[in-house]
Protein backbone atom coordinates (compact mmCIF):
# COMPACT_ATOMS: atom_id res chain seq x y z
CA UNK A 1 0.00 0.00 0.00
CA UNK A 2 1.37 3.19 -1.06
CA UNK A 3 1.62 6.12 1.46
CA UNK A 4 -1.24 8.19 0.82
CA UNK A 5 -0.35 11.66 -0.37
CA UNK A 6 -0.86 15.02 1.65
CA UNK A 7 -2.77 17.00 -1.34
CA UNK A 8 -5.48 14.22 -1.80
CA UNK A 9 -4.96 13.20 2.17
CA UNK A 10 -8.73 14.62 2.33
CA UNK A 11 -10.61 12.43 0.32
CA UNK A 12 -9.55 9.89 2.19
CA UNK A 13 -11.33 11.37 5.11
CA UNK A 14 -14.78 11.23 3.28
CA UNK A 15 -17.18 8.57 4.05
CA UNK A 16 -19.87 9.73 1.79
CA UNK A 17 -20.74 12.51 -1.23
CA UNK A 18 -23.59 13.47 -2.36
CA UNK A 19 -24.15 13.03 -6.29
CA UNK A 20 -25.34 15.96 -8.42
CA UNK A 21 -26.56 13.98 -11.72
CA UNK A 22 -30.20 14.87 -10.79
CA UNK A 23 -29.79 18.57 -10.47
CA UNK A 24 -30.98 19.64 -14.12
CA UNK A 25 -31.38 16.41 -15.49
CA UNK A 26 -34.78 15.40 -17.38
CA UNK A 27 -34.17 12.67 -19.11
CA UNK A 28 -32.71 9.99 -17.23
CA UNK A 29 -34.65 11.70 -13.46
CA UNK A 30 -37.57 13.52 -14.43
CA UNK A 31 -35.72 16.71 -12.82
CA UNK A 32 -38.83 19.22 -13.02
CA UNK A 33 -41.66 16.92 -12.85
CA UNK A 34 -41.02 14.68 -10.02
CA UNK A 35 -38.71 17.29 -8.12
CA UNK A 36 -37.68 20.69 -8.71
CA UNK A 37 -34.86 23.02 -7.09
CA UNK A 38 -36.94 23.35 -3.82
CA UNK A 39 -36.72 19.52 -3.46
CA UNK A 40 -32.90 19.61 -4.05
CA UNK A 41 -31.74 22.69 -2.25
CA UNK A 42 -33.52 20.69 0.69
CA UNK A 43 -31.42 17.24 -0.24
CA UNK A 44 -28.51 19.42 -0.22
CA UNK A 45 -29.01 21.17 3.18
CA UNK A 46 -29.91 18.00 5.01
CA UNK A 47 -26.70 16.25 3.60
CA UNK A 48 -24.34 18.91 4.93
CA UNK A 49 -26.14 19.28 8.63
CA UNK A 50 -25.53 15.28 8.56
CA UNK A 51 -22.27 15.54 7.59
CA UNK A 52 -22.23 14.99 4.24
CA UNK A 53 -19.99 17.90 2.47
CA UNK A 54 -18.57 16.61 -0.53
CA UNK A 55 -20.70 16.63 -3.74
CA UNK A 56 -19.95 15.31 -7.21
CA UNK A 57 -20.94 17.49 -10.35
CA UNK A 58 -19.89 17.36 -13.66
CA UNK A 59 -20.19 20.04 -16.71
CA UNK A 60 -22.67 18.01 -18.62
CA UNK A 61 -24.84 17.33 -15.53
CA UNK A 62 -28.21 19.30 -16.63
CA UNK A 63 -26.14 20.85 -19.67
CA UNK A 64 -24.43 22.97 -16.54
CA UNK A 65 -26.98 23.28 -14.90
CA UNK A 66 -26.09 21.40 -11.95
CA UNK A 67 -22.71 23.37 -11.65
CA UNK A 68 -25.03 26.74 -11.60
CA UNK A 69 -27.29 25.81 -8.84
CA UNK A 70 -24.74 24.52 -6.65
CA UNK A 71 -22.60 27.96 -7.29
CA UNK A 72 -25.83 29.48 -5.87
CA UNK A 73 -26.00 27.44 -2.86
CA UNK A 74 -22.71 27.39 -1.91
CA UNK A 75 -23.21 31.60 -1.63
CA UNK A 76 -25.98 30.84 0.79
CA UNK A 77 -24.20 28.67 3.05
CA UNK A 78 -21.27 29.23 5.26
CA UNK A 79 -19.89 25.62 5.98
CA UNK A 80 -17.09 24.71 3.93
CA UNK A 81 -18.28 22.13 0.93
CA UNK A 82 -15.87 19.96 -0.81
CA UNK A 83 -16.76 20.46 -4.92
CA UNK A 84 -15.83 17.89 -7.46
CA UNK A 85 -16.51 18.53 -11.13
CA UNK A 86 -15.73 16.75 -14.37
CA UNK A 87 -14.22 17.34 -18.23
CA UNK A 88 -16.19 15.71 -20.62
CA UNK A 89 -14.29 14.67 -23.60
CA UNK A 90 -16.57 15.27 -26.53
CA UNK A 91 -14.25 13.89 -29.59
CA UNK A 92 -14.20 17.65 -31.11
CA UNK A 93 -12.52 18.14 -27.24
CA UNK A 94 -8.68 17.21 -29.18
CA UNK A 95 -6.03 19.34 -27.58
CA UNK A 96 -5.17 19.89 -24.10
CA UNK A 97 -6.18 23.19 -23.92
CA UNK A 98 -9.59 22.28 -24.30
CA UNK A 99 -9.46 21.06 -20.39
CA UNK A 100 -8.02 24.04 -18.71
CA UNK A 101 -10.78 25.83 -20.87
CA UNK A 102 -13.57 23.92 -19.68
CA UNK A 103 -12.84 24.31 -16.21
CA UNK A 104 -13.02 28.41 -16.52
CA UNK A 105 -16.66 27.43 -17.55
CA UNK A 106 -17.13 25.09 -14.82
CA UNK A 107 -15.55 27.67 -12.36
CA UNK A 108 -17.74 30.57 -13.47
CA UNK A 109 -20.94 28.68 -13.11
CA UNK A 110 -20.10 27.68 -9.36
CA UNK A 111 -18.83 31.14 -8.94
CA UNK A 112 -15.38 29.61 -6.86
CA UNK A 113 -11.58 30.94 -7.75
CA UNK A 114 -10.85 26.58 -7.52
CA UNK A 115 -13.04 23.23 -7.16
CA UNK A 116 -11.11 20.86 -4.73
CA UNK A 117 -11.29 17.55 -7.54
CA UNK A 118 -11.23 17.82 -11.32
CA UNK A 119 -12.06 15.04 -12.55
CA UNK A 120 -11.99 13.53 -16.72
CA UNK A 121 -15.22 12.21 -17.01
CA UNK A 122 -14.31 9.44 -19.43
CA UNK A 123 -11.74 8.42 -21.12
CA UNK A 124 -11.38 10.48 -24.75
CA UNK A 125 -11.66 9.15 -28.21
CA UNK A 126 -9.59 11.72 -29.15
CA UNK A 127 -6.58 12.12 -26.62
CA UNK A 128 -4.89 9.83 -24.87
CA UNK A 129 -4.72 9.74 -20.96
CA UNK A 130 -1.20 11.30 -21.28
CA UNK A 131 -2.33 14.00 -23.12
CA UNK A 132 -5.53 14.29 -20.94
CA UNK A 133 -3.25 14.68 -18.39
CA UNK A 134 -1.01 17.18 -19.37
CA UNK A 135 -3.91 19.19 -19.55
CA UNK A 136 -4.66 18.88 -16.15
CA UNK A 137 -1.42 19.42 -15.01
CA UNK A 138 -2.10 22.98 -16.73
CA UNK A 139 -5.56 23.02 -14.29
CA UNK A 140 -3.04 22.80 -11.37
CA UNK A 141 -0.48 25.09 -12.18
CA UNK A 142 -2.80 27.51 -13.02
CA UNK A 143 -4.31 27.07 -9.83
CA UNK A 144 -7.99 26.04 -10.83
CA UNK A 145 -7.92 22.67 -8.94
CA UNK A 146 -6.48 20.81 -5.73
CA UNK A 147 -6.22 17.35 -7.49
CA UNK A 148 -6.61 15.49 -10.46
CA UNK A 149 -8.83 12.67 -10.99
CA UNK A 150 -9.92 10.32 -13.26
CA UNK A 151 -13.37 8.30 -13.97
CA UNK A 152 -14.58 5.16 -15.98
CA UNK A 153 -11.10 4.64 -16.46
CA UNK A 154 -9.94 0.56 -16.31
CA UNK A 155 -6.77 -0.18 -14.72
CA UNK A 156 -3.92 0.22 -17.67
CA UNK A 157 -5.41 3.85 -18.58
CA UNK A 158 -5.58 4.71 -15.05
CA UNK A 159 -1.70 3.53 -14.56
CA UNK A 160 -1.01 5.80 -17.56
CA UNK A 161 -2.66 8.87 -15.75
CA UNK A 162 -0.75 8.24 -12.94
CA UNK A 163 2.43 7.70 -14.55
CA UNK A 164 1.90 10.96 -16.49
CA UNK A 165 0.75 13.13 -13.61
CA UNK A 166 4.14 11.72 -11.13
CA UNK A 167 6.00 13.21 -13.93
CA UNK A 168 5.20 16.54 -12.87
CA UNK A 169 4.56 15.56 -9.34
CA UNK A 170 1.47 15.54 -8.79
CA UNK A 171 -0.44 12.19 -7.52
CA UNK A 172 -3.96 10.51 -9.33
CA UNK A 173 -5.87 11.75 -6.34
CA UNK A 174 -9.23 9.62 -7.52
CA UNK A 175 -10.64 6.92 -10.02
CA UNK A 176 -14.56 7.20 -9.89
CA UNK A 177 -16.50 3.89 -11.00
CA UNK A 178 -19.30 2.23 -11.07
CA UNK A 179 -19.38 0.00 -8.26
CA UNK A 180 -22.28 -1.14 -6.14
CA UNK A 181 -23.48 -4.79 -5.05
CA UNK A 182 -25.02 -5.17 -7.70
CA UNK A 183 -21.87 -4.17 -10.10
CA UNK A 184 -19.06 -5.66 -8.84
CA UNK A 185 -16.70 -5.37 -11.62
CA UNK A 186 -14.07 -3.07 -9.92
CA UNK A 187 -13.29 -6.11 -6.99
CA UNK A 188 -13.38 -8.43 -9.82
CA UNK A 189 -11.01 -6.72 -12.77
CA UNK A 190 -8.70 -5.86 -9.99
CA UNK A 191 -8.87 -1.90 -10.47
CA UNK A 192 -9.95 -1.76 -6.46
CA UNK A 193 -7.05 -3.49 -5.44
CA UNK A 194 -4.96 -1.65 -7.75
CA UNK A 195 -6.73 2.00 -6.44
CA UNK A 196 -5.61 1.21 -2.69
CA UNK A 197 -1.98 -0.14 -3.64
CA UNK A 198 -1.61 3.47 -5.23
CA UNK A 199 -3.68 5.82 -2.67
CA UNK A 200 -6.04 6.23 -5.27
CA UNK A 201 -9.59 7.12 -3.77
CA UNK A 202 -11.93 4.84 -5.33
CA UNK A 203 -15.04 6.81 -5.76
CA UNK A 204 -18.31 4.76 -6.08
CA UNK A 205 -21.13 6.04 -8.90
CA UNK A 206 -24.38 4.78 -9.02
CA UNK A 207 -23.97 3.00 -5.37
CA UNK A 208 -27.40 2.38 -5.01
CA UNK A 209 -27.98 1.10 -8.43
CA UNK A 210 -30.01 3.81 -9.17
CA UNK A 211 -32.32 3.28 -6.36
CA UNK A 212 -32.63 -0.70 -7.00
CA UNK A 213 -30.66 -1.33 -3.67
CA UNK A 214 -33.02 0.52 -1.90
CA UNK A 215 -35.67 -2.27 -2.35
CA UNK A 216 -38.66 -0.07 -3.96
CA UNK A 217 -38.49 -1.36 -7.52
CA UNK A 218 -39.83 -4.96 -9.07
CA UNK A 219 -40.48 -6.53 -11.58
CA UNK A 220 -44.17 -5.86 -11.22
CA UNK A 221 -43.01 -2.19 -10.60
CA UNK A 222 -39.67 -1.16 -12.58
CA UNK A 223 -37.96 2.51 -12.46
CA UNK A 224 -39.90 4.98 -14.98
CA UNK A 225 -38.50 5.42 -18.39
CA UNK A 226 -35.32 4.86 -19.86
CA UNK A 227 -34.16 3.23 -16.56
CA UNK A 228 -36.62 0.09 -17.20
CA UNK A 229 -33.90 -1.48 -19.66
CA UNK A 230 -33.23 -5.07 -19.89
CA UNK A 231 -30.22 -5.30 -17.95
CA UNK A 232 -32.19 -3.81 -14.72
CA UNK A 233 -34.65 -6.19 -15.95
CA UNK A 234 -32.87 -8.60 -15.17
CA UNK A 235 -31.36 -7.52 -11.91
CA UNK A 236 -34.78 -7.54 -10.85
CA UNK A 237 -35.61 -10.81 -11.10
CA UNK A 238 -32.65 -11.49 -8.84
CA UNK A 239 -32.86 -9.03 -6.58
CA UNK A 240 -35.34 -10.56 -4.07
CA UNK A 241 -33.17 -12.46 -2.29
CA UNK A 242 -30.49 -9.77 -2.09
CA UNK A 243 -32.75 -7.31 -0.46
CA UNK A 244 -34.23 -9.30 2.00
CA UNK A 245 -30.78 -9.64 3.16
CA UNK A 246 -30.03 -6.52 3.35
CA UNK A 247 -32.74 -5.88 5.69
CA UNK A 248 -32.38 -8.67 7.56
CA UNK A 249 -28.72 -7.51 8.13
CA UNK A 250 -29.74 -3.86 8.58
CA UNK A 251 -31.75 -5.40 11.84
CA UNK A 252 -28.48 -6.33 13.56
CA UNK A 253 -28.08 -2.00 13.06
CA UNK A 254 -30.63 -0.58 14.42
CA UNK A 255 -33.22 -1.31 11.70
CA UNK A 256 -31.02 0.11 9.20
CA UNK A 257 -32.67 -0.16 5.60
CA UNK A 258 -31.56 -2.21 2.45
CA UNK A 259 -29.71 1.02 0.96
CA UNK A 260 -28.24 2.58 4.23
CA UNK A 261 -26.84 -1.62 4.21
CA UNK A 262 -25.69 -0.84 0.58
CA UNK A 263 -23.98 2.20 1.31
CA UNK A 264 -22.08 0.78 4.21
CA UNK A 265 -20.68 -2.24 2.30
CA UNK A 266 -19.26 -0.09 0.06
CA UNK A 267 -17.22 2.32 2.60
CA UNK A 268 -16.66 -1.34 4.46
CA UNK A 269 -14.87 -1.89 1.04
CA UNK A 270 -12.71 0.89 1.27
CA UNK A 271 -14.59 2.72 -1.17
CA UNK A 272 -16.33 6.39 -1.37
CA UNK A 273 -20.08 6.29 -2.28
CA UNK A 274 -21.51 9.13 -3.62
CA UNK A 275 -25.62 8.81 -3.55
CA UNK A 276 -28.03 10.79 -5.54
CA UNK A 277 -31.12 11.92 -4.11
CA UNK A 278 -34.08 13.57 -4.94
CA UNK A 279 -35.30 15.47 -2.02
CA UNK A 280 -34.47 15.27 1.91
CA UNK A 281 -35.73 12.20 2.84
CA UNK A 282 -33.48 10.44 0.20
CA UNK A 283 -30.67 12.10 1.41
CA UNK A 284 -31.64 12.01 5.28
CA UNK A 285 -31.12 8.18 4.50
CA UNK A 286 -28.33 8.17 2.11
CA UNK A 287 -26.37 9.81 4.95
CA UNK A 288 -27.15 6.90 7.54
CA UNK A 289 -25.37 4.63 5.61
CA UNK A 290 -21.74 6.25 6.81
CA UNK A 291 -20.92 6.60 10.32
CA UNK A 292 -21.32 2.95 11.25
CA UNK A 293 -19.55 -0.61 10.12
CA UNK A 294 -21.19 -4.16 9.02
CA UNK A 295 -19.01 -6.87 10.58
CA UNK A 296 -16.90 -8.72 8.54
CA UNK A 297 -18.94 -11.46 8.84
CA UNK A 298 -21.79 -9.67 7.46
CA UNK A 299 -19.76 -8.11 4.62
CA UNK A 300 -18.55 -11.61 3.18
CA UNK A 301 -22.57 -12.76 3.44
CA UNK A 302 -23.52 -9.96 1.14
CA UNK A 303 -20.30 -10.82 -1.00
CA UNK A 304 -21.92 -14.39 -1.41
CA UNK A 305 -25.45 -13.25 -2.02
CA UNK A 306 -23.78 -10.87 -5.10
CA UNK A 307 -21.10 -12.82 -6.65
CA UNK A 308 -22.96 -14.48 -9.39
CA UNK A 309 -25.62 -11.80 -9.92
CA UNK A 310 -24.24 -11.12 -13.46
CA UNK A 311 -21.00 -12.03 -15.48
CA UNK A 312 -17.71 -9.90 -14.97
CA UNK A 313 -15.54 -9.54 -17.61
CA UNK A 314 -11.52 -9.83 -16.95
CA UNK A 315 -9.22 -6.60 -18.43
N1 LIG B 1 -18.72 9.33 -13.51
C1 LIG B 1 -19.78 8.82 -14.09
O1 LIG B 1 -19.75 8.40 -15.25
C2 LIG B 1 -21.05 8.77 -13.30
C3 LIG B 1 -22.13 7.99 -13.77
C4 LIG B 1 -23.28 7.93 -12.98
C5 LIG B 1 -23.34 8.65 -11.80
N2 LIG B 1 -22.29 9.43 -11.39
C6 LIG B 1 -22.32 10.17 -10.11
O2 LIG B 1 -22.75 9.32 -9.07
C7 LIG B 1 -23.91 9.84 -8.44
C8 LIG B 1 -24.81 8.73 -7.95
O3 LIG B 1 -25.12 7.80 -8.96
P1 LIG B 1 -26.58 7.68 -9.59
O4 LIG B 1 -27.28 8.95 -9.39
O5 LIG B 1 -26.38 7.14 -10.96
O6 LIG B 1 -27.29 6.49 -8.81
P2 LIG B 1 -27.61 6.12 -7.30
O7 LIG B 1 -26.96 7.03 -6.36
O8 LIG B 1 -27.34 4.66 -7.20
O9 LIG B 1 -29.21 6.30 -7.28
C9 LIG B 1 -29.80 7.55 -7.16
C10 LIG B 1 -31.32 7.44 -7.31
O10 LIG B 1 -31.85 6.43 -6.46
C11 LIG B 1 -33.07 6.87 -5.86
N3 LIG B 1 -32.77 7.04 -4.42
C12 LIG B 1 -31.65 7.61 -3.86
N4 LIG B 1 -31.70 7.55 -2.52
C13 LIG B 1 -32.84 6.92 -2.21
C14 LIG B 1 -33.44 6.55 -0.99
N5 LIG B 1 -32.85 6.81 0.18
N6 LIG B 1 -34.62 5.90 -1.02
C15 LIG B 1 -35.24 5.62 -2.19
N7 LIG B 1 -34.71 5.94 -3.39
C16 LIG B 1 -33.53 6.59 -3.40
C17 LIG B 1 -33.41 8.20 -6.52
O11 LIG B 1 -34.15 7.98 -7.73
P3 LIG B 1 -35.68 7.56 -7.77
O12 LIG B 1 -36.35 8.19 -6.59
O13 LIG B 1 -36.17 8.06 -9.08
O14 LIG B 1 -35.69 6.05 -7.72
C18 LIG B 1 -32.05 8.73 -6.91
O15 LIG B 1 -32.12 9.62 -7.97
C19 LIG B 1 -24.52 10.76 -9.51
O16 LIG B 1 -25.39 11.73 -8.97
C20 LIG B 1 -23.27 11.36 -10.12
O17 LIG B 1 -22.76 12.39 -9.30
C21 LIG B 1 -21.16 9.47 -12.13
Amino acid sequence: MTEVSNETRFLHAIEMGLGAWQWGDRVIWAYGQEYTDKEIRESFDVSLNLGVRFVDTAEIYGSGYSERLLGRFLKEIDQPILVATKFFPWPWKFTKGFIPRALKGSLERLGLDAVDLYQIHWPAVTMSPETLMEGMVECVKRGWTRTVGVSNFGQKNMLRAYSTLAQHGIPLASNQVHYSLLNREVEKNGTLARCKELGIRLIAYSPLEKGLLTGKYSLETPPPGVRAGTQTMELLKKLPPVIKLLTEIGQNHGGKSAGQVSLNWLICKGALPIPGAKNAKQAEQNAGGAGWKLSEEEVEKLDEATDSIREYSTE
